[in-house]
């Protein structure tokens, strides 16, 4: 019971990593509020939880929406103590074609997100004296990948980003950190091996990627996040912390 008496938000947590992380964090006995884009998909991850998660339609890109979120964090469990920056997603494209609205759509999700989230839960998360903020980076906040500039810019940003909040709220004692997974086999991933004209050798190719042999599992993230959020890492903060098999070390 790592997370006992800890209450956290999760955007994202409709899906992938974000819903994986929900699931442990309840099991180590977190209440859970489960927000996301994609009200449908937090309610049947809730359904399955029970009373300890609450399903919350949010848009992180949207200041109102997510103090809305937060208010009513606060309402059902009287106190915030973890917030996790989960939600985000790619984009294919170069500067030259990428479209401009898509470039700052996806900015103000995976960047602008991060930001509004903390912006609210910061409050809360200083009156526990004790609390954490996980964000979620990627591997390519450190190294580049061909056509998803957007993406690689925002990520970039999501890292620098958790640096400036660790040094900010330090005396306030919220631990920031962020993670950055590798290739991990979410429903983003299903659906780009299911859309591919070869579906098993793309799903081959993507294995190979990393020395490891394989994709990784969302909850081999959610395992990072854990750590990251309870009081075990308290020593870590401002830091990004890769779980990637091996992808940035060759
Ligand atoms: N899967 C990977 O290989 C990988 C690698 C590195 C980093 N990441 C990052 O991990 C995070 C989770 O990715 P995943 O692979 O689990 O994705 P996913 O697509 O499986 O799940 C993402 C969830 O976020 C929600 N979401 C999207 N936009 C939102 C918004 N504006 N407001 C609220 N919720 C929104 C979606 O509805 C979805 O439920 C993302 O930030 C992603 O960039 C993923």
């Amino acid at each position: 019971m790592r997370l006992a008496n800890k209450i956290a938000i999760i955007t994202g947590a409709g899906a992938g990593i974000g819903e994986a992380t929900a699931e442990l964090f309840v099991k180590e006995g977190a209440r859970v509020v489960l927000a996301d884009l994609n009200f449908e998909k937090v309610q049947s991850v809730a359904k399955r939880l029970g009373d300890q998660a609450l399903p919350i339609a949010v848009d992180v890109s949207k200041s109102g929406q997510v103090k809305a979120m937060v208010d009513a964090t606060i309402e059902q469990f009287g106190a915030l103590d973890i917030l996790v920056n989960n939600a985000g997603y790619g984009i294919l494209g170069n500067v030259v074609t990428t479209d401009e609205k898509a470039w700052d759509d996806l900015m103000n999700v995976d960047l602008k997100g991060v930001f509004l989230c903390s912006k609210h839960a910061i409050p809360h998360l200083e009156k526990r004296g004790r609390s954490a903020i996980v964000n979620i980076a990627s591997t390519i906040s450190v190294v580049g990948i061909k056509d998803r500039a957007a993406y690689v810019a925002a990520k970039g940003g999501v890292a620098a980003l958790t640096r400036a909040m660790a040094l900010d709220h330090i005396e306030q004692g919220i631990r920031v950190n962020s993670v950055a997974p590798g290739i991990i086999a979410s429903s983003y991933f299903d659906k780009l091996i299911a859309e591919h004209p070869d579906p098993e050798a793309f799903k081959k190719w993507n294995d190979a990627r990393a020395p490891i042999g394989r994709m990784g599992q969302p909850v081999e993230i959610a395992q990072m996040i854990l750590f990251l959020a309870s009081d075990e890492s308290s020593l870590a903060t401002g830091a990004m912390f890769t779980v990637d098999g091996g992808y940035t070390a060759w």
